[in-house]
């Protein structure tokens, strides 16, 4: 097993999420690369107080600058509001590093494209988050999609809903805000997830219709005032896309305001002769369609079938950590050059193909009219 040393740029909601998968690493049978937790920065004390759990964690520093100076780490996974992520990005690859990105990679397109250009000029391994695809349902449906064995495909629909906006009385934070978060809003903050599977199949929209929708103009501050909120929370982008040789509708669904939901990603494929849904919603139902004289709907109980195997026995039901485990799995297999034909992170061109599809739905919300990609 070699050990990989991890630095944490932001050990807010998803370093923290990340360190803990770090720390299960012994589930995982058959990787030969293990992440090491060695550093972490964040702003704030408290936070880097929470990784003296982590005894492998010895450098905890409010200037990420001492991190990337530390010559002991390999990677650096940086988590932090979406208008720090180019400086932060540009800054790794400049420090030498390999570079994990969240999710959006870069505030805009412009960003995008300068990380893209710097990502290639530094010849460094970077992959930008995306851990949805990781569960086994979701795995099903791209092989299935993949094999076109569906017949003609119809219509594709791709989707992330959370309902984290809906309470009025939920205190505004940099998510909420176009100045931190990024003018494209709820696009910036779950577009990847809706975008990923489309883009790795080659299913990228050649136009697109959207219609963007913002909640709350205000909110409490969570000082005892209240503060404006301007990004667009709901975005539904109708596409064309094009499916060997076929035009199809693809619709991506990102949602802030999505009632009774939690962090529900969905995909669902329907063709001629087959089709597929999956929703983390019930993440052990996958549902195959498929038809003969009569036509089905049938439902299927998967159990841990990921990508990467791991001790946990075959039919229990996975969850958001495993998935988060198995994206930095595919990461630091990949990194060692040993995918072997697993599932890879979101690459740098698929991230900045996201972008692409944001800014122009940005400008079909503006001009009100399709846009041609
Ligand atoms: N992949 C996913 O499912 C997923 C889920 C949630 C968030 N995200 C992404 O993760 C990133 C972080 O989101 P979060 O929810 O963890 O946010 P968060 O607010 O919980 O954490 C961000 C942390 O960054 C720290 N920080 C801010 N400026 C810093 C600086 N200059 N140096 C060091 N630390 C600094 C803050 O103190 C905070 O602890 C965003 O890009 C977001 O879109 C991804």
């Amino acid at each position: 097993m070699k050990d990989i040393h991890i630095g944490i740029i932001g050990g807010g909601l998803m370093g923290r999420e990340m360190a803990s998968a770090f720390a299960r690493w012994c589930a995982l049978t058959d990787v030969t690369a293990r992440p090491v937790l060695t550093a972490v920065a964040d702003l704030n004390p408290a936070t880097l107080a929470w990784f003296d759990c982590i005894p492998s964690c010895v450098q905890k520093t409010t200037d990420y600058k001492e991190l990337l100076a530390n010559p002991l780490i390999d990677v650096v996974y940086v988590a932090v509001p979406h208008n720090l992520h180019e400086k932060l990005y540009l800054d790794v690859l400049a420090a030498g590093k390999d570079l994990f990105a969240e999710k959006p990679f870069g505030i805009d397109l412009d960003s995008a494209r300068r990380i893209v250009a710097e990502t290639k000029a530094s010849g460094r391994f970077v992959r930008c988050s995306s851990e949805m695809p990781f569960f086994p349902g979701a795995q099903r449906a791209f092989e299935i999609a993949r094999k076109g064995t569906i017949g003609r495909v119809l219509e594709v629909v791709s989707g992330f809903h959370h309902s984290s906006d809906l309470d009025p009385t939920k205190a505004a934070n940099w998510k909420r805000l176009n100045a931190t978060c990024g003018e494209g809003g709820v696009l910036n903050d779950l577009g990847m997830h809706a975008c990923h599977l489309p883009v790795r199949l080659g299913w990228k929209p050649t136009r697109l219709f959207a219609q963007l929708q913002k909640g709350y103009a205000q909110r409490p501050d969570g000082k005892g005032g209240q503060t404006v909120c301007d990004t667009w929370d709901n975005a539904l982008l109708h596409t064309w896309t094009t499916v060997a040789g076929d035009a199809v509708p693809l619709r991506l669904e990102m949602k802030r305001l999505a009632p009774g939901a939690t962090n529900t990603w969905f995909i669902e494929i329907l063709g001629t002769q087959g089709g597929v849904r999956y929703s983390t919603a019930e993440p052990k139902t996958l549902w195959l369609f498929e038809r003969d004289k009569e036509q089905w709907w049938k439902r299927t109980e998967l159990g841990f079938g990921t990508p990467f195997k791991t001790v946990t026995g075959g039919i229990f039901e996975p969850g958001f950590p495993d998935v988060i485990q198995q994206m930095w799995a595919a990461y630091l297999m990949e990194r060692e050059g040993l995918l072997d034909g697993r599932f890879g992170c979101a690459t740098p061109e698929e991230a900045l193909a996201t972008h692409e599809i944001f800014a122009a739905a940005l400008e079909s919300q503006r001009v009100g009219t399709v846009v041609t990609l």
